[in-house]
């Protein structure tokens, strides 16, 4: 009778944790299924995910007049995730951003990754996270948890890794995102989410007239093929000072920076100014139209903000809208680029026995 009793118990906690069974979304060209998740709160902000690649795709928040409407860019089917996305809503990983070369050196091992950015590595490799079908560990109303175990050697990485993903709606219109990960052999790790946002709802206009501010005096400057020269360069008097809010267009064409010339505008990583390891807000976004407002917070160190330089327009996206140069942009909070070859930069190494932890929250309100 206990025992009866007790396997009621598992079995009614077990449905309490799966009591969002998602919907079909489709099935990847390998005929793995995938399930589309919606988390929805009481004031009616929804946030829709894919166990493929993580996905964000649909973040539906008010405007100043209440209207729901969508903030970030994304497809309305998995054919066309599959087929071309500039990483749209994904998590990236095993290694999110650049290593010079698509090489590094680990405990006197070198290790060789795909480089098929200009010749550098990016965002985990050719079939990297943001492509895989991740286990679904939980879904509830209100959050979702799913799991990917990375193979020894998979993408070039070493290490079997084992990682968990946790995504939580708040009832004050949060998306939390939460990363853990275990390593049997030491490996290098920088999981990031890279959702395009475009505050003004649906996608409307581009993303020129945002309102962007970011808690960092220095920026990690780069070369010509976007990996970091070393040199964490003061941002005061150029473009890349967001110290204090500036619309994103008015700096973004100004050639006098080499570093925007380099970018073709910003894409870049900031090293934020919090300290090492503590969680803090580190940038807001307004777009003024619409009244919407989304802070971001992270304990990691730097944030990559990119503003869709390389959309050009040959993709079409949810509401039909086709997706020209910065229709969208990305505040991918991370650790440095190339980090694995820059003993200076913080470091990316997981080794067995610790557990990686990362958390950032995107939230959404009315400025
Ligand atoms: C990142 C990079 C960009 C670009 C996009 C994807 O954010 O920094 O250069 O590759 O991903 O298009």
């Amino acid at each position: 009778m206990k025992y009866c009793f007790l396997a009621l118990f598992f079995m009614s906690q077990n449905l309490l944790a799966m009591h969002n069974p998602g919907k079909p979304f489709g099935q990847t060209p390998a005929g793995e299924s995938v399930t589309l998740f919606t988390l929805k709160n009481a004031k009616g902000m929804e946030v829709h995910i894919m166990n493929y690649g993580g996905i964000i795709q649909k973040i539906l928040t008010p405007d100043r007049t209440g209207k729901l409407e969508d903030v970030v860019l994304g497809f309305e089917t998995l054919d066309e995730y599959i087929k071309d996305t500039p990483y749209f809503g994904a998590i990236v990983g095993r290694f999110g951003n650049r290593i010079a070369a698509g090489k590094f050196t680990l405990d006197g091992k070198e290790y060789t990754l795909a480089a098929q950015n200009n010749g550098q590595h990016l965002h985990g490799g050719l079939v990297g996270f943001d492509k895989k079908v991740w286990q679904v560990l939980e879904a509830s109303d209100r959050s979702l948890s799913l799991s990917y175990i990375s193979k020894d050697l998979e993408e070039g990485f070493p290490g079997n890794l084992s990682v968990k993903l946790t995504y939580t709606l708040s009832e004050e219109n949060e998306l939390g995102i939460s990363y853990e990960a275990t390593t049997d052999k030491a490996t290098v790790l920088n999981l990031s989410n890279h959702s395009y946002f475009n505050l003004s709802g649906n996608a409307k206009r581009d993303i020129l007239a945002h309102e962007v501010q970011i808690n960092a005096s220095r920026l990690v400057a780069v070369n010509k093929v976007l990996i970091p020269t070393g040199v964490l360069a003061p941002v005061a008097g150029t473009p890349f000072d967001f110290t204090k809010s500036h619309v994103v267009g008015d700096r973004i064409n100004d050639t006098s920076s080499e570093q925007i010339v380099l970018g073709g505008g910003y894409d870049h990583c900031w090293a934020l100014d919090k300290p090492f390891g503590s969680y803090a807000k580190i940038a807001t976004v307004v777009e003024p139209v619409s009244g919407r407002k989304m802070v971001v917070s992270t304990d990691q160190p730097g944030v990559q903000f990119y503003t869709g330089n390389f959309l050009d327009g040959h993709l079409t996206g949810k509401y039909g809208v086709a997706y020209g140069k910065r229709f969208g942009l990305c505040l991918e909070t991370e650790h440095f680029p190339d980090s694995p070859n820059q003993s200076a930069f913080p470091s990316t190494v997981l080794r067995p026995g610790d557990t990686y932890k990362t958390k950032t929250a995107y939230q959404f309100s009315i400025n």
